[in-house]
């Protein structure tokens, strides 16, 4: 099997802030309630005619350019979304399109949070057995466009973005050293947009029921979330033979900075070494992990050889982590 890493990454938000205080203007909400429940300041929202294959196309046109690769030499999009701008086609055959990758297959990846990590792991097995070279994992979201605006307990947390990375070979004993993934359908229910599919198709019903946006049973949510974030990135440094002293950076899920607090403590880990900016981007489910990455590798704290874990929880419900040794050299092979 051969090693794969990240040789490229990049990431996209759209200009538009939305803070804490606008949403006092028409919610019974208010800037304290909302930074001592979830740490989040402000997000970033898609305008109305923009939707998640734009976000995508220029997080992954950056990744490209990044890692210096032409669009003709990616061999397959993997698009992690729960908010795809149509059920069908796939939102990765119309990035391809964008992005002039005419070499590549595509298919979109439903694995809400955990959706970046369920993609590059994924997208290595390709790489790792030789079937291809390059692979670009894009996580995307526009929740926006399926919040019930209306809904405080929901519509405060979330924020739009996109995050890419190009995956290669990469010398051997570098790149990812081990994964972890999972999933528990029957917590499905506490995290849904439970109409437009093929259980509720949309009916005027649907639509008067609010039952195309997004519900949560955030209590019930949070539990899972606290308990799962420590056990998986436990087990990936298991799987890879690490110690917790061994990491240099930990990219946790950007959900609520109580969930990554929870996650530190039951880790161990030092909170100098736990990237943090939900902050300013609020969940942006499947984008916030590649979006981190990027923000922290260009701001210099990721050199060659440091030890990442990244670890999400989402909807499914999933998990996932892996744990990667850094470069950003690809190999000629
Ligand atoms: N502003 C003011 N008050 C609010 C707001 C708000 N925005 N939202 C809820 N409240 C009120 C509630 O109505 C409740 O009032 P009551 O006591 O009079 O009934 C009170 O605040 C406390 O509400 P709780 O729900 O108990 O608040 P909690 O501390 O649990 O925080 C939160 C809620 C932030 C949603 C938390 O449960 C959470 O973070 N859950 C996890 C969510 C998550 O991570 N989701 C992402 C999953 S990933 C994916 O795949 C998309």
């Amino acid at each position: 099997m051969r090693s794969v890493g990240i040789v490229g990454i990049g990431s996209y938000v759209p200009e538009n802030i939305v803070t804490n205080k606008d949403f006092e203007q028409f919610l019974d909400t208010n800037d304290e309630w909302i930074i001592s429940r979830t740490g989040i300041k402000q997000r970033h929202i898609a305008p109305k005619d923009m939707p998640v294959s734009e976000l995508c196309y220029q997080a992954g046109l950056k990744a490209l350019e990044d890692a210096q690769i032409a669009p003709e030499e990616v061999d397959l999009i993997i698009v992690a979304t729960i908010t795809p701008d149509y059920a069908f086609p796939a939102t990765a055959c119309l990035v391809a399109d964008r992005l002039g990758a005419r070499n590549a297959a595509g298919f979109d990846l439903e694995a809400g949070c955990s959706g970046f990590i369920y993609g590059v792991v994924t997208g290595s097995q390709f790489i790792a057995t030789g079937m291809y070279k390059t692979v670009l994992v894009i996580g995307g979201e526009t929740l926006s466009k399926v919040l019930n605006w209306k809904d405080r307990s929901t519509c405060i947390l979330f924020g739009d973005g996109a995050g890419a990375a190009v995956l290669q070979p990469v010398k051997e004993g570098f790149g990812f050293l081990g994964f972890e993934l999972g999933s528990d359908g029957s917590g499905g229910a506490l995290l849904s947009q439970p109409a437009g599919g093929s259980m509720y198709p949309a009916s005027l019903e649907t639509v008067e029921k609010n039952l195309h946006t997004l519900q949560m049973e955030g209590k019930e949510v949070y539990k899972f979330a606290v308990r799962v974030m420590g056990e998986v990135s436990v087990k990936v440094l298991k799987n890879a033979d690490l110690k917790i002293e061994d990491v240099d950076l930990l990219i946790p899920h950007q959900a609520n900075i109580r969930i990554v607090d929870a996650a530190v403590r039951r880790l161990g880990i030092s909170p100098d070494k736990v990237v943090v900016n939900l902050d300013k981007y609020g969940n942006m489910s499947a984008a916030s992990i590649p979006v981190a990455l990027d923000e922290t590798f260009k701001s210099g704290r990721i050199a060659e050889g440091d030890i990442i874990v990244m670890a999400g929880f989402g909807t499914g419900l999933t998990w996932g982590a892996c744990v990667l040794k850094w470069t950003k050299v690809g190999l000629e092979v």
